[in-house]
């Protein structure tokens, strides 16, 4: 069997460049080099996306363009072991998330930190789903005994627990019951970097850049017209040391910035950092970041315009196909093991 790369990105609301260069590039890279010998999963967690208030009547527009998204940042769905799938299209991740829920604890899921950060203390009008979120992404995970998991560094803390759940579920009914995902320092490591990957707000570079940021000023959109992309990065918000410095501690913003340009022009971030580390002109600096993210939207967005939703739609149904009879097999193993099904 091969090893499985899985990743996801939600369809709450438009994505960003943070998901962009924490997500898609990641998965699309991993993909370009271990195709020969791994089978690639890029869903959508739909079932995910609306742990928060959205507009529900863009919803199944906005899980197409996700699709679209996948392909236009270059994975090749063309090939037989690229799989794009939507999460809601495959039952049994709602029902292995409910086997998962009886061998979670309520003490680990309380600590999730993206949930106490949601939800800060106003238990009255957030949902059971925002809390249950890690699980259902544990199931997303388990069910197709994923390996590795592209991620931005704000969700490491979920890889955790599914690890914590499947090694406990592992000890319980057997060791090979799922396939453990590795570590986030081996996830890392996998992925070509030392540590996570963190784009900041635009705003309040202690932040990440995040899509329910309600600042428009504070994200990059993959949908945002270019000549306002410019706009948002010339007016970032840096620091008054004066001079650049690739320094996330003191000079956040900044580092962003530096770590986008490499990202996006293909540079090592040691060729980027020699280049302007040193010098004193945030100004030049930041047109020359707000040229690369005009390039690259317009780019992007004219590949976005290509797809049509008939072929994404082909391409959906032929891997939720598959999906389904791997998912449902583990299903069945695990339903077996706790005592659902007969042995
Ligand atoms: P979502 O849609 O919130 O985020 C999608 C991906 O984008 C990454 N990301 C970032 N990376 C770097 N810098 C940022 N500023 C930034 N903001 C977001 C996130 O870390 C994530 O990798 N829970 C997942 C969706 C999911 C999933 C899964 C992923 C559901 N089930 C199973 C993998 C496997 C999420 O955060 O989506």
């Amino acid at each position: 069997m091969k090893d499985v790369i899985l990743t996801g990105v939600r369809a709450n609301e438009e994505p960003t460049l943070g998901n962009y260069l924490g997500a898609y590039v990641p998965m699309v890279e991993l993909s370009n080099r271990h195709a020969a010998t791994h089978q690639i999963n890029m869903f959508v967690p739909d079932l995910h996306s609306f742990t928060t208030p959205i507009d529900h009547a863009t919803l199944y527009e906005n899980i197409l363009r996700g699709v679209k998204y996948y392909l236009a940042a270059g994975l090749d769905i063309e090939r037989d072991n690229i799989d794009v799938y939507r999460q809601s299209f495959i039952p049994a991740h709602s029902e292995m998330t409910w086997i998962l829920d009886c061998f979670t604890y309520f003490g680990e899921m309380s600590r999730m930190t993206q949930f106490k950060d949601k939800s800060a203390g106003q238990t009255d009008s957030i949902t059971v789903g925002l809390f249950n979120y890690p699980v259902l992404m544990a199931a997303d995970i388990l069910l197709y005994d994923a390996k590795y998991v592209p991620l931005g560094e704000d969700q490491f803390q979920h890889l955790e627990i599914t690890r914590d759940i499947a090694l406990r579920m592992n000890n319980k009914f057997g060791q090979e019951l799922f396939t453990v995902p590795a570590p986030t320092a081996e996830q890392s490591k996998f992925m070509g970097r030392d540590k996570g990957l963190r784009i900041r707000s635009l705003t309040d570079p202690t932040k990440k850049m995040s899509k329910s940021d309600p600042s428009e000023n504070a994200k990059i959109l993959l949908s945002d017209d270019p000549d306002t992309a410019v706009k948002k990065i010339l007016s970032a918000t840096t620091d008054s040391v004066g001079v650049i410095n690739f320094d996330f501690e003191n000079q956040p913003g900044m580092s962003s910035l530096l770590q986008i340009l490499a990202l996006l022009s293909g540079k090592s971030q040691a060729e980027v950092n020699k280049e302007w580390v040193g010098k004193t002109r945030y100004g030049d600096f930041k047109k020359v970041v707000a040229d690369e993210v005009y390039m690259f939207l317009t780019d992007f967005q004219n590949r976005v315009a290509a797809i049509s939703d008939d072929y994404v739609l082909k391409a959906l149904a032929k891997s939720e196909a598959k999906m389904n009879k791997i998912a449902e097999r583990k299903l069945y193993k695990v339903q077996t093991a706790v005592g659902l099904r007969r042995a």
